[in-house]
């Protein structure tokens, strides 16, 4: 999925640090886990990783990808038959849901101009037709759930696929702060599901991975201790539940419907807001998740173009850890492709610095 601060392109350079450091894989947490790509690498190379996020969206992408062992089967009553029926495929679930007959509902009505409310305010987020095929697929998961023929993981499997799917079709440049007000390519293909791959841990042995929705507070409260804590907070003014409010709808539901504000139909989001977000919050929320923090080393990937300067990240890492074992990795990379300058916003070109701060702790 296309997602602010993906650190999908950076995971080798991760890697590379991690070995640099001669860290023997044990427990991580990634308590800002988002698609869940630094989990996912993370467990490949035989960590036991403990992924959280505030996002509902990121807790689906963590399930399918860092949680789940294998790809699971599902109960052979989705397809509609006898409950007795043979188990199905994840792939052969995916196909039942693609086979549903459209539904107009509260995607319809409120993003794409076949509702009324979307037409209102003009919004084209999806094109009728994907809209009402992705409330068809949203309210059978949540029918399924409902009726206990799905358990969490398998719904939060399904939910993830949906997103991504519903991600490739959506009228927008890459977020969803906006919609672009003509149809673009990709908006006018129809909807697909397309697998998600579970991570398999090496070897084949389960790792016990864990996913989690809320503050990365909570989790580092309940977590215990780790050998390795990443953290990957936001780095700027952006708040992310503005600007993934639709793959978040289509994570929460819409049982009750949420209220809607404003041209973007913005869903409640104010206990999604992030102080990492915040110029005069950040350096506290910095220094009292590293106080917090029961982890033997901690590392930081932040953007050169973040709110903390650098200097104050220094100070809070040495403060926290042994000063002696501070170290700042760097490596540079070509902006995220919907990042671009605009009213309030001028970047200081297409090359970004992406750094990660390490610091063992006592
Ligand atoms: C830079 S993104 C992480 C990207 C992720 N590493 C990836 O590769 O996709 C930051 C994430 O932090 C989450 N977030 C912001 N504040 C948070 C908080 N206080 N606790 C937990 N998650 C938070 C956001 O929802 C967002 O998904």
């Amino acid at each position: 999925m296309r997602y602010i601060g993906n650190k999908t392109k950076l995971v080798p350079f991760l890697l590379e640090t991690i070995g640099e450091l001669d860290l023997a894989p044990g427990v991580a947490c990634d308590p800002f886990a988002g698609t869940a790509s630094v989990g996912r690498a993370l467990k490949t190379a035989g960590w036991r990783v403990h992924c959280g996020d505030l996002l509902a969206a990121s807790y689906a992408y963590q399930v399918a990808r860092v949680e789940l062992d294998r790809t699971p089967r599902y109960p052979g009553a989705l397809s509609g038959g006898s409950a007795s029926r043979k188990a199905l495929s994840y792939g052969a679930v995916l196909r039942v849901l693609e086979d549903l007959p459209p539904k107009a509902g509260f995607v319809t009505e409120h993003y794409t101009p076949a509702g009324e409310d979307g037409r209102e305010h003009g919004r084209m987020y999806f094109t009728p037709e994907n809209g009402s095929a992705i409330d068809a697929m949203r309210e059978k998961i949540s029918e399924w759930r409902r009726e206990e023929l799905l358990d969490r993981a398998r719904a939060q499997l399904l939910l993830a696929t949906l997103i991504q799917a519903a991600d490739r079709v959506a009228n927008t440049t890459g977020v969803y702060a906006s919609f672009v007000k003509t149809w673009q390519p990709n908006a006018t293909r129809r909807i697909r599901l397309k697998p998600l791959r579970p991570t398999v841990p090496p070897a084949s042995s389960a790792l016990g991975c864990t996913a989690f929705c809320g503050r990365a507070e909570t989790l580092l409260g309940q977590a215990g201790p780790l050998d390795l804590l990443y953290l990957d907070p936001p780095y700027n003014e952006r708040q992310y539940p503005g600007y993934y409010h639709l793959p978040e709808l289509l994570a929460q539901g819409w049982e009750p419907p949420p209220e809607l504000r404003g041209k973007t139909g913005l869903i409640p989001d104010g206990d999604l807001r992030s102080d990492w977000c915040r110029r005069g919050r950040c350096e506290a929320a910095l220094r009292s998740i590293l106080e917090l923090a029961d982890a033997r080393h901690v590392l930081l990937s932040y953007n050169d173009e973040g709110l903390l300067p650098r200097e104050c990240i220094e100070d809070a890492f040495r403060a926290s850890g042994d000063p002696d074992t501070f170290r700042v990795f760097t490596r540079g990379y070509r902006r995220y492709r919907s990042d671009s300058d605009g009213p309030g916003r001028q970047y200081r070109g297409d090359a970004v610095r992406e750094r990660v701060y390490y610091v063992r702790k006592p």
